[in-house]
C-alpha cells in the first residue's frame, strides 16, 4: 500500500514526483504529499487524489532538484491533509515518508513525549520520524546512522525515505516488508515503491532487500549497509518495462484496458512454454525442482483476494488432473493457525504483486518449516519472486486497475500448465487427452476474443442490473471459484454487495435471500453437472430470482429458462474458467462505471497491501 517516490539530481524534482505519485496512485490514494528543499524545507500535502496535491502547488515556490513524495493508503489515523505525509521531525530538520506499520509505535510515542516531543497527526509514521531525530540530536550522528539504530529499536514493516535540511545532497532510505526500488541514472537516483515511476527514467534499477539502508548522494555516491552495520554490494539489473504499458492506450479505464488484453497475456503466459512436441511443458523457473513438485505429497496453495480464487481454480485442476492433493488457504489464516506442513509438501504462492505482506509472511513460516516454496507471481523482482525456491512469472504486464482481472487469467493459465504437466509426468492423463488440452489451451486466447466480442450485450445486461443492492454468482466444479470472484469483482468496484456459492449450495440456505430484486449470475457452462444447474436455475425462477446465465455456444435449453444469456465458445470443462470469468469482468466494470464508481481506484482499497 502506499506509493512513494523521491528523486535526487541535476533535474528539478517536482514534476518527476508528481508524476512519479500519478503513476503509484494504484497503490493508495487517500492523501498526498511532496516535500521539496529550497534553503528551506518546504512540504505540501492534501487530503484526497495527487490531482488536488497538483492543484495546491501551483503557484507556491516548487524550485527543488531533490525531493520525497508519498500517496497514502492509511492505516493509522484517518485520510486527511494532517496525517499525509511527509512527515516532519520535532526540530523540523527531517522529513520523512513511509509505508508499512510500525506496530511498536505506541510506547516508542510515550517514551518520546516524555522527552518533550509534541506530535501532529495521529500516525505511526510522525513517531518514527521524531525517533531518528532523537538519535540522531543525542549523538551527532549522521542521518543514516540515525535511521539504522532507529530501526533496531522498531518492529513492522516499511519502507522510508528521509531528507535533512542539514545535510540536502543526499536521501536516505530503507525497507523491510515493504518495497522500495532504486532507478539509477546519469548523475542521479530515483527511489520509488515500485519500478513504474522509473521506467520513463532508466533502466538500471536495483530492488532493495529487507532491513538494508541505502544512500544515495548528489555527487553519484551510493552506498547500502544492513541494519547490523553490513556493507552491502549493490546489484543493478534492467528494468524490463516499456512506458506504453503504464498508459490507458485509448481505453477509459486501465481496468478495461486490462480486460481487453487478455487474448494477448494468456498468449505471452504460454508462449514459448506450450507444445505438442517434447517436453511439451516447460516451465523454465522450475526445472532444479522437477522431481520435488512431480513427486510431491501435497501442495498448499497460500493467496489472498483474487489470487485466492485462482488457487481455487489450480485446486480442482491439481486433483483432477495430476490426482496431488491440494489445501487452498488465506494466507493471512495459514499463517496464524500453526498448519502442519511437513517434507513432501509444496508451497505454492500466487501473488500479482509479489509484495502482499500476508502472503510473504506465510511463506517465511513455510520456509521455515523446510517446505520447498513455489512462486508464481507479476510483477519481476517482487518481494515473493525473491523469496521463494523457484517461480514463473505470469507475464501479464503491469496490472494497474485496482480489480484484478488479466493476472487471474494468467495465474489460473499457468496452473492449468502445470497440472497438465504433472497429469503427464504421474501418468494421470491419457496421451490423447493431454494432447487434446494442450491443443485447447493454445485456442484459449482466440476464444477470450470471442467472449469480449459480446461487451455490448453485456453492458445492456449491466443497465438491467445496475441498480440492485445485491446479487448472487452461482457455479459448480472449475467454474465454482469464478462465482467467487464474480462477486468479488462487483463488489469492489461498484459496492454492490454480492456472493458467489457452488450453485447446489444455494437451497441451504441463500436461497432465502432470492426475490423478484435479486439476480442471479449462474455460469452454466459446466457438461458434468450440467441438468444439476439446470434444476438450480429452475428454483431461482420458481422464486422470481432474475436469472443470468454464463451458458455455452449453442444451449438452447438454459437459454429459454434465463431473463439473459452470454454465451461462450466451447472448450475442454477444466479450462472453462478462462472464458467464464471474462463476461463476469466485463459485467462489473460497466455495472461500476454506470454507478459513476470510480473503477480504477475503488474506494478503500489499494492495489498491493502490504499490510498484514
Ligand atoms: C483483486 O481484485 C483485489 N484487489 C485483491 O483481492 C487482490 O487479489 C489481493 O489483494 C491479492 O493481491 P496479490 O495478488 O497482489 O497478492
Ligand atoms: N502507517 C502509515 C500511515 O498510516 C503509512 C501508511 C501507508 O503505507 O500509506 O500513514
Amino acid at each position: 500500500m502506499c506509493g512513494i517516490v523521491a528523486y535526487i539530481g541535476p533535474r528539478q524534482a517536482c514534476p518527476i514526483l508528481i508524476n512519479g505519485l500519478k503513476l503509484l496512485e494504484y497503490r493508495g490514494y487517500d492523501s498526498a504529499g511532496i516535500a521539496l528543499m529550497n534553503g528551506e524545507l518546504s512540504v505540501y500535502k492534501r487530503k484526497g487524489k495527487v490531482s488536488e496535491l497538483e492543484g495546491f502547488i501551483e503557484g507556491q515556490k516548487q524550485e527543488s532538484t531533490v525531493g520525497i513524495g508519498h500517496t497514502r493508503w492509511a492505516t493509522h489515523g484517518e485520510p486527511d491533509d494532517i496525517n499525509a505525509h511527509p512527515h516532519r521531525s520535532g526540530n523540523g530538520r527531517l522529513v520523512m515518508v513511509h509505508n508499512g506499520i510500525i506496530e511498536n509505535y505506541s510506547p516508542l510515542k510515550s517514551a518520546l513525549e516524555k522527552e518533550g516531543h509534541i506530535f501532529h497527526s495521529q500516525t505511526d509514521t510522525e513517531v518514527l520520524v521524531h525517533l531518528i531525530e532523537e538519535i540522531q540530536q543525542q549523538g551527532d550522528l549522521p542521518l543514516e546512522e540515525a535511521v539504522r539504530i532507529a530501526l533496531g529499536r522498531v518492529v513492522g514493516a516499511y519502507a522510508i525515505v528521509l531528507m535533512d535540511k542539514n545535510d540536502p545532497d543526499k536521501l536516505v532510505a530503507a525497507r523491510k516488508a515493504s518495497p522500495l526500488v532504486i532507478g539509477v541514472g546519469e548523475d542521479e537516483y530515483f527511489l520509488a515503491s515500485d519500478a513504474t515511476p522509473l521506467a520513463g527514467h532508466t533502466k538500471r534499477v536495483i530492488y532493495m532487500n529487507d532491513e538494508e539502508i541505502a544512500v544515495v548522494h548528489r555527487n553519484g555516491d551510493l552506498q547500502i549497509k544492513t541494519i547490523s552495520n553490513r556493507v552491502q554490494t549493490p546489484f543493478v539489473q534492467e528494468l524490463d518495462m516499456k512506458i506504453e504499458e503504464l498508459e490507458k492506450s485509448g481505453y477509459e479505464h486501465f481496468m478495461l484496458k486490462e480486460i481487453h488484453q487478455q487474448p494477448e497475456t494468456v498468449a505471452d503466459c504460454m508462449r514459448g512454454r506450450l507444445s505438442h512436441e517434447s517436453p511439451y511443458i516447460r516451465l523454465g523457473g522450475v526445472e532444479e525442482y522437477d522431481k520435488t513438485i512431480t513427486n510431491a505429497r501435497r501442495f498448499i496453495i497460500a493467496a489472498c483476494g483474487t489470487s485466492w480464487h485462482a488457487g481455487l481454480i489450480g485446486e480442482y485442476l491439481f486433483e483432477d488432473l495430476a490426482r496431488i492433493p491440494v489445501e487452498v488457504e488465506y494466507a493471512s489464516e495459514l499463517r496464524y493457525r500453526n498448519p502442519i506442513i511437513q517434507e513432501g509438501d509444496v508451497v505454492i504462492a500466487l501473488s500479482q504483486s509479489g509484495e502482499t505482506a500476508d502472503t510473504l509472511a506465510a511463506l517465511e513460516m513455510a520456509k521455515a518449516k523446510g517446505a520447498m516454496i513455489y512462486g508464481v507471481v507479476n510483477v519481476v523482482g517482487s518481494s515473493i519472486s525473491r523469496l521463494t525456491d523457484a517461480g514463473s512469472y505470469i507475464h501479464a504486464g503491469p496490472e494497474i486497475g485496482v480489480a484484478s482481472t488479466k493476472a487471474f487469467t494468467g495465474q489460473v493459465v499457468l496452473l492449468t500448465m502445470m497440472a497438465i504437466s504433472l497429469g503427464y509426468k504421474r501418468g494421470r492423463i491419457p496421451n490423447s487427452y493431454f494432447h487434446k488440452l494442450i491443443t485447447e489451451l493454445q485456442n484459449i486466447p482466440g476464444k477470450i476474443e470471442k467472449v469480449l466480442q459480446h461487451e455490448e450485450q453485456i453492458k445492456y445486461i449491466a443497465n438491467e442490473i445496475k441498480d440492485r443492492h445485491n446479487a448472487l454468482y452461482l457455479g459448480r466444479g472449475f467454474n465454482f471459484p469464478v462465482a467467487l470472484e464474480g462477486a468479488l469483482k462487483l463488489k469492489e468496484i461498484s459496492y454492490i454487495h454480492a456472493e458467489g456459492y457452488p450453485a447446489a449450495e444455494m437451497k441451504h440456505g441463500p436461497i432465502a435471500l432470492i426475490d423478484e430484486e435479486m439476480p442471479v449470475i449462474v455460469i452454466a457452462t459446466n457438461k458434468s453437472a450440467y441438468e444439476k444447474i439446470v434444476s438450480n436455475i429452475q428454483e431461482v425462477k420458481a422464486r422470481k430470482g432474475m436469472v443470468i446465465a454464463v451458458v455455452t455456444e449453442g444451449d438452447e435449453a438454459i437459454s429459454k429458462m434465463a431473463d439473459y444469456t452470454i454465451e461462450i465458445p466451447d472448450t475442454e470443462e477444466p479450462l472453462t474458467p478462462l472464458l467464464s470469468v471474462i463476461p463476469l469482468q466485463l459485467l462489473s466494470y460497466h455495472i461500476a462505471v454506470m454507478r459513476g464508481c470510480n473503477v480504477d481506484q475503488p474506494r478503500n482499497l489499494a492495489k498491493s497491501v502490504t499490510v498484514e
